[in-house]
């Protein structure tokens, strides 16, 4: 299945490759996402998903609000619109 990634506020869309988790992937396509744990705890790295659905890869400490992901524990299970 081929899944694409929009970071909606950088005007890029990108198919999504094999990443550790959707942070990785944003950093690694030059997209900035602010992150500080990398593991689920902190919170930082949550990002509004405007489409699609994400899989939780890792156990975050709490899940965000909905609407909201930790892009550091999850990765896309539908190409995805992130406001990024
Ligand atoms: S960077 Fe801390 S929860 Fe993702």
């Amino acid at each position: 299945m081929n899944l694409t990634v929009t970071f909606k506020r950088s005007g890029r869309t990108v198919a999504w490759t094999e990443a550790e988790s959707l942070l990785a992937f944003a950093e690694h396509n030059g997209v900035d996402a602010p992150f500080s744990c990398g593991a689920g705890v902190c919170g930082t790295c949550a990002a509004a998903l405007l489409a699609g659905d994400v899989t939780y890869v890792e156990d975050p400490l709490y899940l965000p609000d909905p609407g909201v992901v930790l892009l550091c524990c999850t990765t896309p299970k539908t190409s995805v619109v992130l406001d990024l």
